[in-house]
């Protein structure tokens, strides 16, 4: 039979706790203390972690009802050891220590962003190797490549100022749209024109392409929206937000799927795999769809709820490092806010 894997994630705002056994997903559980930041426009790392403490122990008890397991049935524990905040990552970390050691199981502290990827597997079978992954949340914007996601991820770029998720937050507070804004100017792009503004697209031009191929920039575009905005405002014109929402979305959107495009030819994989909360953008999906189609790249994206922090991604990890035979971390593993991309397993 395949193992019993417990994920638990905790690296920001989700205390979410997932249940695999292989490939089959059996139960989730996943509290969110957004609405206790939505006021500060931002994820507060010290409410984050309290409310973690709060929903851990009911989180896990949810979890394993629902998959009709006693923890003792387990056959490992993966949990998240970084990157996040701090604080939020100690509260997962000590948690899956104190069962893995009161239940005698082997604990993985495994990387947040190799779970993004792995999570693909529960929706959409075996991850095809090499892959490339783009990987677009609140905390990171990366391009990936991964011949194995167990032990071989290599970074091809990242963002040099703010995430992608950090650009819809921003610009929704901006247009008064709540936290977290990306689903917020998703929902308001339905209804606005693309090509109403041309905002800039960070790191496309041709001198970027030596240094910054793979990488992204978006407080550019943040900013050129708020000099757009405070413009209008000036001149005394009442501003359009779905028409903003939408022009705002198409520059984050289309840059993404360039460089992921890029990417996937320069490292000849004929698979894109997106992740992390941003991938739950209804524009981004149908977009990336469309261009990889024109050059013959599949594309694989989780369901919205796999693609936004979740326990299950933590337990897919889990389950395939499980399953590769790799050596379960030492109990004293940190946990750590940048660990690197590489690091799948902690030793
Ligand atoms: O992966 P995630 O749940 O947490 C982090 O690890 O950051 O991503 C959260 C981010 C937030 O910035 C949120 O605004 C963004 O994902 N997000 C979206 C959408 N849904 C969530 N961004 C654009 N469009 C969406 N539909
Ligand atoms: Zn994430």
């Amino acid at each position: 039979m395949e193992p019993l894997v417990l994920g638990i994630e905790t690296s920001c705002d989700e205390t979410a706790v997932g249940i695999v056994r292989g490939d089959v997903l059996l139960s989730e559980a996943i509290a969110s203390s957004a609405p206790e930041h939505a006021r500060f426009g931002g994820v507060v790392p010290e409410v984050a972690s309290r409310a973690h403490l709060d929903a851990m122990v009911p989180m896990l008890d949810l979890a394993c009802r629902r998959a009709g397991v006693v923890p003792s049935d387990l056959d490992a524990i993966a949990v998240t050891s970084g990157p996040g905040l701090v604080g939020a990552l100690l509260v997962g970390a000590a948690s899956a220590k104190a069962l893995a050691v009161s239940l005698d199981k082997p604990l993985y502290g495994v990387n947040h962003l190799a779970a993004h990827v792995a999570v693909d597997r529960l929706e959409h079978g075996p991850l095809p190797e090499p892959l490339v992954a783009l990987l677009v949340s609140g905390g990171h914007s990366s391009l990936l490549l991964i011949p194995d996601i167990t032990s071989d991820v290599r970074p091809l770029g990242a963002t040099i100022d703010d995430a992608a998720g950090e650009a819809f937050d921003k610009v929704a507070r901006l247009l008064g749209l709540p936290f977290p804004g990306g689903p917020a100017i998703d929902a308001a792009a339905r209804n606005g024109d693309a090509l109403f503004v041309d905002f800039p697209r960070g790191l496309t031009a041709p001198k970027d392409r030596e240094q910054h191929r793979f990488d992204f920039s978006f407080s550019g575009l943040k900013t050129a929206v708020a000099r757009w905005v405070e413009a209008q405002q000036r001149a005394g014109v009442s501003i359009s937000v779905p028409d903003v929402s939408a022009s705002f979305q198409e520059a984050v959107v289309d840059v993404l799927v360039a460089k992921a495009l890029d990417a996937c030819a320069e490292h000849a994989s004929k698979d894109l795999l997106i992740g992390g909360g941003v991938a739950a953008n209804s524009r981004l999906r149908a977009f990336a769809v469309q261009r990889a189609a024109d050059v013959g790249v599949r594309v694989r994206v989780p369901r919205p709820g796999l693609c936004t922090d979740n326990g299950a991604m933590v337990a897919a990890l889990g389950g395939l490092v499980v399953q590769r035979g790799i050596h379960p971390s030492a109990l004293g593993f940190p946990s750590t806010s940048h660990q690197p991309v590489h690091d799948v397993v902690l030793p």
